[in-house]
């Protein structure tokens, strides 16, 4: 599987007459790992919604392409929205089309890809928090996506389940090099899995800062050039205005 190529560009959005996002622009290249971080009700959902097609821009535009084709896109929220009346594995089929038996297989088996093959048929109620979003993570999975947008997925767990959840995601994307968008509130989960971070701002919201992280993964969370990187990053939210600084 492949990465899609994501360009946005001088992207606005209105909500209900409220402008939400204005003059946004960026690109993502196939199997890049783009991460937004911002303060709450900054727009970063609202951007990552119209990113999957949900809402409409005002102007500019969004064009999500796996080579000359439309690519396949997939979206873990930040609740895993399982429905309760399937068993996990049902919920996993249940986004799949086709033949029930060949659905029931690949909903196996990305089961496994996130290690939750014992549980595909126990009920959603019966998954802890972090196996709930393991869940939603291979029901996101089972469809091959090529871009993967994770807005803010691992918000509602414990920390140690979290860099559980977040290592998972460094292997599924070193299996199958997706591109991913990941909206987060958490600095260092954004340092730990991104290529790059645009921090969003203002109101409307703008592209405020953008920060080359450019280090090959897995990394350590240890890493002395991660933990550099923490300053401009914090300074990038504080303040509003554009400053770039790179990893290496
Ligand atoms: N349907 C809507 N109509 C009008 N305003 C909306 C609508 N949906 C969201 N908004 C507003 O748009 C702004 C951005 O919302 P959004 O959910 O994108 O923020 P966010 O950055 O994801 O916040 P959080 O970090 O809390 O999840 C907010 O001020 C919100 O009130
Ligand atoms: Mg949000």
């Amino acid at each position: 599987m492949s990465g899609a190529a994501v360009s946005v560009q001088t992207l606005a959005v209105t909500l209900s007459g409220r402008p939400i996002l204005h003059e946004i622009s960026f690109a993502a290249t196939p199997g890049e790992v783009l991460a937004i971080i911002g303060s709450s009700g900054t727009g970063k959902s609202t951007l990552l919604r119209t990113l999957a097609g949900l809402v409409s821009p005002e102007r500019g535009g969004v064009d999500v392409r796996n080579g000359d084709e439309r690519a396949r896109i997939a979206v873990v929220f930040q609740e895993p929205r399982l429905l309760p009346w399937l068993r996990v594995a049902e919920n996993v089929a249940f986004v799949m089309q086709g033949p029930r038996p060949a659905r029931r297989q690949r909903a196996q088996a990305a089961l496994a890809a996130v290690r939750l093959e014992g549980c595909a048929r126990i009920w959603p109620r019966q998954l802890s928090g972090g196996m709930a979003q393991r869940t939603a993570l291979a029901r996101a999975l089972v469809t091959s996506p090529h871009l993967l947008l994770l807005d803010e997925p691992f918000a509602s767990v414990d920390a140690l389940t979290r860099m559980e959840l977040q290592d998972h995601v460094v292997e599924l994307w070193h299996q199958h090099r997706f591109t991913v968008v990941l909206v987060t509130h958490d600095i260092d989960e954004a340092l730990y899995l991104a290529d790059r971070v645009l921090v969003l701002g203002g109101h409307p919201a703008r592209v405020q800062a953008e920060l080359d992280v450019s280090m090959p993964r897995p990394r350590s969370r240890t890493d002395p050039r991660l933990l550099a990187l923490r300053e401009p990053l914090l300074h990038a939210l504080a303040t509003p205005r554009a400053v770039s600084a790179s990893g290496g």
